[in-house]
């Protein structure tokens, strides 16, 4: 599937060219079309980002409100993404509500999904301030949502760490990789976006299902590899036969990565990404790729409507400067896998925002 979006991206960018005689109508230009991936390039310095003001945004989480905890750096805010051959425009969150009028986004996955779908309030509300909105949100309810009046735009966070379901059943708490009873709720979407993996390597304490279940087999435990790959053929048979893709358009965001060991990085095992100020330089990262990433290539694969991966593993694992560690208003531990907003999950939301104009949605 990837490759298919990836030659349709060229394709549109092509016409984009033709169509408008020389004359670029939306920033973006092309080095060299049939090369563009925009998940391919390197970080840039840039003193025109962060792309909003943080104390102007009411929506960032204490979880991700780095600047309010006290974190002394800045330059974390000022990277921009630089694919090698082509351009990211500037997100235009005024454009983006017209574009996506009288429909619904929603992000579906762990707080990875939830850290995506902030950055977004702030960058649409940094567009358009006074729009009236409405937000709903509630203890049990694992939907955050805010509606942009004028508009008519809904933006949610369905809270699924799994994607696949937890039951409470005599025995326990049983997780099930072959079922995923919210997906019906999920259709309502025009433009979803999914995400799943942090949660399963958690266990003890952290665990939150006492047993799982595979086919008939109700098992302790299973090689959490094995059982994320079977709960994600879940979700892509489930895209594969529920999804329309005339009305709802389906990005999985790709496994965001944790920096808790800088050995990754060619420091000591035991820092961590606290005190980090900038991105490893690149064109790699010197603790090698995630390997999950290909399980979730070769499941997108067997999909045969159009799902695009948001491919931001590598891009991310750069950026060991852009979590909150110990600067956040949670205070339980230093946090090494989320991401301070304003900062790198901006940046998802504009390659987002760009594989979108250019998939012509
Ligand atoms: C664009 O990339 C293709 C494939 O790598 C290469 O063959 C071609 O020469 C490049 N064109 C330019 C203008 O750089
Ligand atoms: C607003 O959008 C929703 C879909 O999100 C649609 O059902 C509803 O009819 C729209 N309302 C107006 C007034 O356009
Ligand atoms: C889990 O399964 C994966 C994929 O088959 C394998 O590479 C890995 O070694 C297994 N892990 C353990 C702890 O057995
Ligand atoms: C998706 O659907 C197509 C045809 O509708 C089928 O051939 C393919 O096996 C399905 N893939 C999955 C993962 O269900
Ligand atoms: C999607 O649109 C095409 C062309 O209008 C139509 O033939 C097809 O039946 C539609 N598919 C669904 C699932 O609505
Ligand atoms: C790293 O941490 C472990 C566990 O806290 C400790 O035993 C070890 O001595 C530390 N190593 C270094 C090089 O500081």
């Amino acid at each position: 599937m990837n490759v298919l979006f990836h030659a349709l991206l060229c394709k549109s960018l092509l016409l984009l060219l033709l169509l408008q005689n020389g004359t670029p109508v939306m920033s973006l230009t092309i080095k060299n079309s049939s090369r563009c991936n925009l998940y391919q390039g390197s970080w840039v310095y840039d003193e025109s980002y962060p792309l909003y003001d943080a104390a102007k945004c009411p929506h960032i989480r204490r979880e991700f409100d780095c600047l309010k905890y006290g974190r002394p750096d800045k330059d974390y805010l000022k990277y921009r993404w630089q694919p090698t051959f082509c351009n990211v425009p500037r997100f235009d969150g005024e454009e983006f509500l017209k574009m996506w009028s009288g429909k619904m986004i929603m992000f579906v996955g762990d707080s990875l999904s939830l850290n995506q779908w902030q950055s977004l309030l702030c960058i649409l509300h940094a567009a358009v301030p006074d729009v009236v909105t409405s937000s709903s949100s509630s203890g049990r309810n694992p939907i955050s949502s805010l509606t942009y009046k004028g508009y008519n735009v809904t933006v949610m966070y369905y809270r699924a760490p799994y994607l696949v379901d937890i039951i409470n059943e005599k025995i326990g708490r049983v997780l099930k990789l072959d079922s995923m009873q919210a997906g019906n709720q999920w259709l309502q979407a025009n433009l979803l976006i999914f995400n799943t993996w942090h949660w399963w390597l958690r266990s003890g304490q952290y665990q939150p299902w006492d047993f799982i279940q595979d086919g008939n087999k109700i098992l302790k435990d299973m090689n959490r590899t094995v059982a994320f790959s079977k709960a994600l053929t879940t979700w892509a048979k489930w895209v594969n036969s529920s999804v329309n893709p005339n009305t709802t358009k389906v990005f999985f965001q790709g496994v965001s990565p944790s920096h808790f060991h800088a050995n990754e990085w060619g420091k000591s095992f035991n820092k961590s990404c606290y005190g980090e100020t900038e991105p490893v330089k690149g064109p790699r990262y010197p603790g090698g790729p995630v390997p999950q990433e290909n399980t979730i290539k070769d499941i997108l694969k067997t999909i045969s409507k159009p799902v695009s991966l948001l491919d931001i593993t590598y891009l991310s694992q750069l950026r060991k400067d852009a979590h909150p560690s110990s600067y956040n208003g949670i205070h339980l531990r230093l946090d090494c896998s989320h991401w301070c907003v304003p900062g790198l999950p901006d940046i998802w939301n504009q390659l987002m925002y760009t594989a979108l104009k250019l998939n012509g949605f």
